[in-house]
């Protein structure tokens, strides 16, 4: 099956004390969708979209990509992270056009590639500025190109939004979901808004935490372009209010978004 399968996938970490971080994961994350996974601060989130970046190992269980047991990071996917993680030694072009250096590809093939994904993240005229000279929603547009620049067809992107004011954070959804239909990629977005995730995804993955399971899985089928105060997806966003109030109050946890 095409796409990331996640099978019965659990991770504990190792320490004095091991924790199951995620319990029982089972997930089959479709070609070209919006898959927004949303849950609390420490409930595995991060650790999921690690493991499907092949950045860590499951400790039981399997995660396939097109059929392939995924062993390490491949080329396929592109990781966005929360801070744009740049090199602040490196100017922006530089640091957009890394992976393409450390690949052999030539300086003039590079620095179209390079030039074409700085423009579709809006930021066309900085590749000479370096990190410290742009804002934070500028760092992370910056992060979002160097993601795309190889052309992945998956983004993986953890709170990539997560350290930029609000009105900014609502243009990099807009633009996000303009650089998705564009370039047809399959998207996984880690998020704690519910809002935000309502708005960008086409299914929304709520687990709920420790040890972190599925709890319940969203389908928002609303007509794109969508408007934030669409009722449908108001309906949703107050359905998964629910779902993690119901997890509150059966589990008697902590689960604040
Ligand atoms: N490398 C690690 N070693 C040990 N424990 C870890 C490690 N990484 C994460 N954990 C633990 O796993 C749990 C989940 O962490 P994770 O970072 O995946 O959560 P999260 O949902 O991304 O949280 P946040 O919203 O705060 O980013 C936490 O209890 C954390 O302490
Ligand atoms: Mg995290």
């Amino acid at each position: 099956m095409s796409g990331f399968t996640v099978q019965n996938v659990s991770k504990i970490y190792d320490g004095d004390l091991p924790t199951t971080t995620l319990q029982n994961i089972n997930l089959q994350v479709r070609d070209g969708e919006f898959l927004c996974i949303l849950g609390p601060s420490g409930c595995g989130k991060s650790t999921l979209l690690e493991l499907l970046a092949g950045l860590q190992a499951p400790t039981e269980g399997e995660i396939l990509l097109d059929d392939v047991p995924v062993k390490g990071p491949t080329r396929q996917s592109g990781v966005v992270f929360q801070d744009a993680s740049l090199y602040p030694w490196r100017n922006i072009a530089q640091n957009v056009g890394l992976g393409l250096e450390i690949g052999g590809m030539n300086k003039a093939e590079r620095q179209e590639l390079v030039h074409k994904y700085l423009n579709m993240v809006g930021l066309e005229g900085f590749g000479s500025k370096y990190p410290h000279h742009l804002s934070g929603g500028m760092r992370q547009r910056a992060g979002i190109a160097r993601a795309l620049v190889g052309s992945p067809k998956i983004l993986l992107m953890d709170e990539p939004f997560g350290a930029v004011d609000h009105l900014t954070r609502l243009q990099l959804q807009q633009d996000l979901l303009r650089i998705w239909q564009e370039e047809q990629k399959t998207v996984v977005f880690v998020t704690h808004d519910v809002s935000e995730a309502v708005f960008l995804a086409d299914r929304i993955v709520l687990l709920s935490p420790r040890p972190g399971r599925i709890h319940h899985i969203f389908e928002v089928r609303e007509e794109r372009p969508r408007k934030r105060e669409d009722a449908g997806l108001l309906k949703i966003q107050n359905d998964i209010y629910s779902a993690i109030y119901d997890v509150k109050t059966e589990e008697d946890l902590e689960f604040t978004i």
